[in-house]
């Protein structure tokens, strides 16, 4: 189907997704609560990067999309600490605040989101199925294996967050490998469950982050899930390729990760396209970029400020190391040379990255093709490790032990 052939106007609306003629089914609009995004958008949870300081960036042009936060632990959230506190801070002015919870345990999970709820602190719960990283251990991406444990791990979650009004959503992957795909049985589970939209991440936990996004699959999940909209996720780079993504496979919108680090302009490129149909992608000259990079510094130092555990830790310096990956991803690109952004890569003060920041020509420009550079993970494919047996116990409720799993991303 192409482009054209959906009916497009002002401002985006479902109609305008909603195919004019053919068999795909029709687009659903994104909702939590009475917040109607300005494009079906959502940004990818990514471990260690979609802090509050990182969403600020990513808001600054494109404030009405959905920005979930970095993932948190049940455990984490249920026992917590100060850190996990950290990890949960949104804007003052955020809506709706969108938090994502790991979990494979439905009793811990059922106790996170009811504490985050009860709390106020969040609008929106999205829950980690994804995460490649526990496995081993039979939690992350090896629970919708187990389709009756990923049952009651979705209905703790929903109805703990029910009498909250709080949406919950989940993220997953394809599979454990491309011969145990779990993908159409996990996004009915969670249709069934009472979940407000899947994300599918278009990779198996085999592949990890390597090759292409198989979108495909996005498509047959669309296409097996009705009634709640279905997001694609994997190697959206520019706002053309959301565009895509959406005609290609019918999806009901987009779920962006790796696209966007040290590029927060590309939600408002992502709004734009999205609701002119007319594809744009804003590669500014390095001045600005330097800009928002020195400002996306300044508040992780601040976020760092507020908290207790961190300050132990010399705060400044604790969040200009934290920032350090960022510096990689604003510079790509840019011919700036391998000492400045080894330079860069080991900045040690905010005050250092303001003046080398200022070192540099504010003129100078990408080079072609920048924006589409890979960036973020890129690694695999990987063996997939399960405890012992559990292919042959795939039917049991058991759940992993939480207190086992330190996780970062999915
Ligand atoms: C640094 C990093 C951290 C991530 N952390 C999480 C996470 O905590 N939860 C999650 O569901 N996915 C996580 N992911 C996966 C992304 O949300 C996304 O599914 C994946 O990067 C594919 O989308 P993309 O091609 O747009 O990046 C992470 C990815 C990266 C690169």
């Amino acid at each position: 189907m192409l482009w054209s052939e959906y009916s497009l106007c002002q401002e985006w609306s479902l109609s305008k997704f909603v195919p004019v003629a053919g068999t795909v089914p029709a687009m659903l609009p994104l909702r939590i609560g009475s917040f109607t995004p300005a494009a079906p958008v959502v940004l990818a949870p990514m471990a260690g990067v979609t802090n509050a300081p990182f969403r600020a960036m990513c808001r600054a042009d494109a404030p009405d999309l959905v920005y979930v936060n970095e993932m948190v632990m049940a455990t984490a959230v249920v026992y917590g600490n100060d850190k996990t506190r950290r990890m949960m801070t949104f804007g003052p002015d955020e809506r709706p605040r969108s938090l994502q919870i790991y979990g494979s345990d439905p009793d811990m999970l059922g106790r996170a989101v009811h504490r985050v709820c009860d709390a106020g602190l969040v609008d929106h719960v999205d829950l980690n199925f994804g995460c490649p990283a526990v496995t081993r251990r039979g939690g992350g991406a090896a629970v919708p294996a187990k389709p009756r444990l990923l049952r009651a791990v979705v209905r703790a979650a929903v109805q703990a967050a029910a009498p909250y009004g709080v949406p919950v959503t989940a993220k997953f992957r394809m599979g454990l490998w491309d011969h145990l795909r779990t993908d159409v049985e996990t996004g009915l589970i969670c249709a069934d469950e009472g979940v407000a939209w899947i994300a599918l991440h278009a990779r198996t936990v085999e592949q990890h982050y390597s090759g292409e996004a198989r979108w495909d699959a996005i498509g047959e999940l669309k296409q097996a899930v009705d009634g709640i909209p279905v997001l694609g996720n994997g190697d959206i780079w520019e706002a053309s390729d959301a565009l895509e993504m959406m005609r290609t496979t019918g999806c009901d919108g987009v779920v962006v990760g790796r696209g966007c680090l040290g590029r927060p302009w590309l939600f408002a490129d992502l709004v734009q396209t999205l609701t002119t149909g007319v594809p744009v992608t804003t590669v500014p000259r390095l001045g600005e970029v330097l800009e928002v990079m020195v400002d996306h510094a300044e508040a992780l130092v601040e976020l760092h400020h507020t908290d207790r555990e961190a300050l132990r830790l010399a705060p400044a310096e604790h969040a200009v190391h934290e920032f350090r990956k960022h510096t990689g991803w604003y510079l790509t690109g840019y011919p700036v040379g391998p000492e400045v952004r080894r330079r860069f890569a080991m900045v040690e003060r905010i005050e250092d990255l303001r003046s080398m920041a200022g070192d540099l020509d504010p003129q100078m420009e990408a080079v072609p093709g920048a924006a589409r550079t890979k960036r973020g993970h890129t690694n695999g494919p990987r063996p997939v490790h399960l405890p012992d047996r559990y292919l042959e116990t795939l039917d049991d409720l058991v759940a992993p032990r939480e207190e086992l799993m330190a996780v970062s991303g999915g």
